[in-house]
Parts: C-alpha cells; sequence; structure tokens
C-alpha cells in the first residue's frame, strides 16, 4: 500500500498529553510509507517528547512556534495549512480540540488548521473523565459536524492510573486510518467482498409471514462502501425498502434458506464475508399454501430452526475473512463473544439496539468490535456509513497479502 501516501505532505500535529511519545511512531511510519511529514508541535507538547525527536523521524524542520526565526525555508504561518493534503493531530489534547471547537488560532497548530482546506483528523486522549465531560463530548460534536474526522479513542488502562476510555489508539490503527483515506479508491481492488443485509422473513401462508425489524441500512452502507473501495461485491439482501446499491451486484432473497443458497454460491472466491443480515433463526414448520382463515380460537404456529449460516461459513471458511454482527438487548459482550468462538469469526460488531442511536432503523449505530486475540475496539454513536468505513479497515488489515 505504500504508493498510496508517496509524495503527500501530511502536516503531524503534536499537543500536550501524555501519549505524544506515541506520535513518533505514526511520524516513522508514515514517512516509511512514503509521506512526507510535516510536524507542527505545541508548547506543552515539547514538555513530553523532543522536537529533535521528530526532527530525526521526520526528516524535516520541526515548527515549534509562531514567532521563532524560521531558518530552513522561508514561511510565512499559513504555509503549512496550503501544503497539506492531511492534518492529523496525534494525540489531541481536550485543550486543543475546545480551541478548535472555538475557532481559535493562538498558536501555529491552530492557525494552520483554522486556515487549511485540507481534511483534518484528530486522535483525541486524555483522562476519561475528561474525555466525556458534556463541554469536551460537546466540542467533538461540533468539530464532527464541521467535517473534521474524530479517530475514536481506545478503553483500557490510562497512564492517569485508572480503566475507561480515552486511550490514543495505537499508532498503526491511527495510520491505517490515513491509508485508507488515501486510498478509498482502491484498497480494496481485486478482492471480493460478500455482504448480506436486511431481514430474512418466515412465511405463514401466501399473505402472513414472520419478520423482524431489520432495515438493512448498516449491509447496504458496508456494500457501498466496499464498492467505492474498488472491490467486486454481492450484496444479498433479505427483506430491505433500499434501492440497490450502485455498482454492487444485489441479490434480493426473502427466507433464511434462500439467503444461505445465495450466500453458499458466492463464498468460495470470496476474500471477505461480512453478515449484517439479521436472519429468522426459525421457520414455519407447516407453511400454508393457501390463506389461513381466522377462526374464533387461540391459533399457534409450529416454528423449526433455520439453518445457521454463519456457523455454516465458520466450518467451511478457508482464506477469507469472516465477520458477523451481534444486534443484543442484553449481556452484549458476553454474546458476542460465544458467537466470536462459535461461528469462527475473524471479529465480531456488537450492538447493544435497545441504545438511543444504535440498532436496526436509524442512520447511525454504536458499535464494539470485538477480535480473536480478545481486544475490545469502542465506537460512540456514528453514521452507519462511518462505521462501515471502520469495519472495511479492519478487514483490509485481516486480508492476507495479495
Ligand atoms: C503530565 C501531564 C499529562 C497530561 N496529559 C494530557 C492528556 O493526555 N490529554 C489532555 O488532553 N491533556 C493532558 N494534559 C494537559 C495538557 O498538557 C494541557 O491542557 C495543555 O495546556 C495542553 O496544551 P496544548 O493543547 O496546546 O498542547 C497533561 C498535563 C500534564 C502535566
Amino acid at each position: 500500500m505504500a504508493e498510496y501516501l508517496a509524495g503527500k505532505n501530511i502536516v503531524l500535529g503534536v499537543t500536550g498529553g501524555i501519549a505524544a511519545y506515541k506520535a513518533v511512531e505514526v511520524a516513522s511510519r508514515l514517512r516509511k510509507l512514503g509521506a512526507e511529514v510535516h510536524v507542527i508541535m505545541t508548547r506543552a507538547a515539547q514538555e513530553f517528547v523532543t522536537e529533535l525527536t521528530f526532527r530525526e523521524i521526520s526528516g524535516n524542520p520541526v515548527n515549534t512556534g509562531m514567532w521563532e526565526k524560521v531558518l530552513h525555508w522561508n514561511v510565512e504561518h499559513i504555509a503549512l495549512a496550503r501544503l497539506a493534503d492531511l492534518v492529523l493531530v496525534v494525540p489531541a489534547t481536550a485543550n486543543l480540540v475546545a480551541k478548535l471547537a472555538a475557532g481559535m488560532a493562538d498558536d501555529m497548530l491552530t492557525t494552520t488548521i483554522l486556515a487549511t482546506q485540507a481534511p483534518v483528523f484528530l486522535a483525541p486522549a486524555m483522562n476519561s473523565n475528561m474525555y466525556t465531560n458534556p463541554v469536551t463530548q460537546e466540542n467533538l460534536e461540533k468539530l464532527k459536524a464541521r467535517g473534521m474526522r474524530i479517530l475514536p479513542p481506545a478503553s483500557g488502562h490510562l497512564a492517569c492510573g485508572i480503566d475507561g476510555v480515552g486511550r490514543l489508539p495505537e499508532p498503526v490503527e491511527i495510520v491505517s486510518c490515513v491509508k485508507a483515506h488515501f486510498s478509498a479508491v482502491c484498497s480494496l481492488r481485486g478482492r471480493k467482498i460478500l455482504v448480506t443485509a436486511g431481514g430474512t422473513i418466515a412465511p405463514i401462508d401466501p399473505v402472513r409471514f414472520l419478520g423482524n425489524r431489520s432495515s438493512g441500512k448498516m449491509g447496504y452502507r458496508i456494500a457501498e462502501e466496499a464498492a467505492k473501495r474498488g472491490a467486486e461485491v454481492v450484496l444479498v439482501s433479505g427483506v430491505s425498502a433500499l434501492p440497490d446499491p450502485e455498482g454492487v451486484r444485489t441479490v434480493r432473497v426473502e427466507t433464511t434458506e434462500e439467503m444461505r443458497s445465495a450466500v453458499l454460491q458466492d463464498f468460495p472466491d470470496a476474500d471477505a464475508v461480512i453478515k449484517a443480515a439479521a436472519v429468522a433463526d426459525y421457520r414455519v414448520k407447516h407453511v400454508s399454501e393457501q390463506k389461513i382463515k381466522k377462526s374464533d380460537g387461540e391459533w399457534t404456529i409450529e416454528l423449526e430452526r433455520n439453518p445457521d449460516i454463519l456457523y455454516e461459513l465458520g466450518r467451511m471458511k478457508k482464506h477469507q475473512v469472516l465477520v458477523g454482527f451481534a444486534a443484543e438487548t442484553q449481556n452484549l459482550m458476553e454474546y458476542a463473544k460465544k458467537k466470536l468462538e462459535k461461528k469462527n469469526l475473524d471479529f465480531i460488531v456488537a450492538n447493544d439496539v435497545t441504545m438511543p442511536g444504535a440498532g436496526f432503523r436509524g442512520e447511525t449505530n454504536i458499535a464494539r468490535l470485538m477480535f480473536r486475540d480478545g481486544k475490545v475496539e469502542e465506537h460512540p454513536l456514528m453514521k452507519k456509513a462511518e462505521l462501515a468505513a471502520i469495519i472495511l479497515d479492519r478487514v483490509e488489515e485481516i486480508l492476507p497479502c495479495g
């Protein structure tokens, strides 16, 4: 993927957080991928890491303030804002986030960000109380709404001694977001991605069926994103009112058995399978050929198990990356872990469908990604399209080369 960053000018802002040292690895990885890295350090950042370290790692002069003499090039204060193909801030302190939300420009970094037309990515990292503080959340929302991309912090043990959300994502993850940004049109070229979406139904008679509330939105967004990245995409869709996504071969099915046979047909040469469909686990044992007439008494419908498509795929899989979804209303992570193991998945996207903003119908989701090594990534409320991009970034990282 090195060619995607060749010649790209990335302005790396470093602010005064305890995770500033991790920005050194980010700079190093970006440079190895061919990017020109131009570091801007805030005054506070220089308390944590030296300018010399970034100068050596980036191979470029480091900007440490607006008022110092610039020895290496003849710059005016917004030169880097113009030059940048992307501005990336690692870590982004609560203070920086607040200053940006207020539109301030009191140092080189904030001035550059205010002046640039390039995309801006922020990787906030801080104590979890600072992060969850409503004022920080409001500031982040404001920045998101203005088009900045916020790389969500991870959960775990923080330098301040407590466990919680606010940890900087690993440098490799930050760099993969940057790569995905520049390679958005071709990072999945030559790959075949099979996606399932929507709900399957269990017919009772010619006019009635049992169904679920799935809208298909999450899977459709994934199919669209995979197509944008150049993949050959097959979308096996259960019931959904959404139109066929552009550039995607969409196969419409209704029942779980129909979904199973469509999926099995495209599974062998798929590179990755993402099963976002809400599959009916049970079917009606005796489906009536004629409409069942109502009567006065109670009506009992006997159900039998449908095949477990994901389980079968997990058994059959060879080279394929396999991703499942767990939409639960209780014991989310416990169920997700069991499903991950039982179905031999590479990772699972777990969401608690009772949370406001998560689940079936809306345009947003709140998800946790759980991996085979036990690692869990928390993704706060975001658009389904954004979550689709994250899911595909992870798939790309797991896909074997070639
Ligand atoms: C030891 C130490 C660690 C800090 N870690 C963080 C941090 O991880 N995240 C954060 O938002 N602020 C952190 N701060 C507070 C910032 O350094 C402070 O808000 C500073 O004004 C940020 O300036 P800047 O945003 O211009 O870099 C820390 C301060 C100290 C003394």
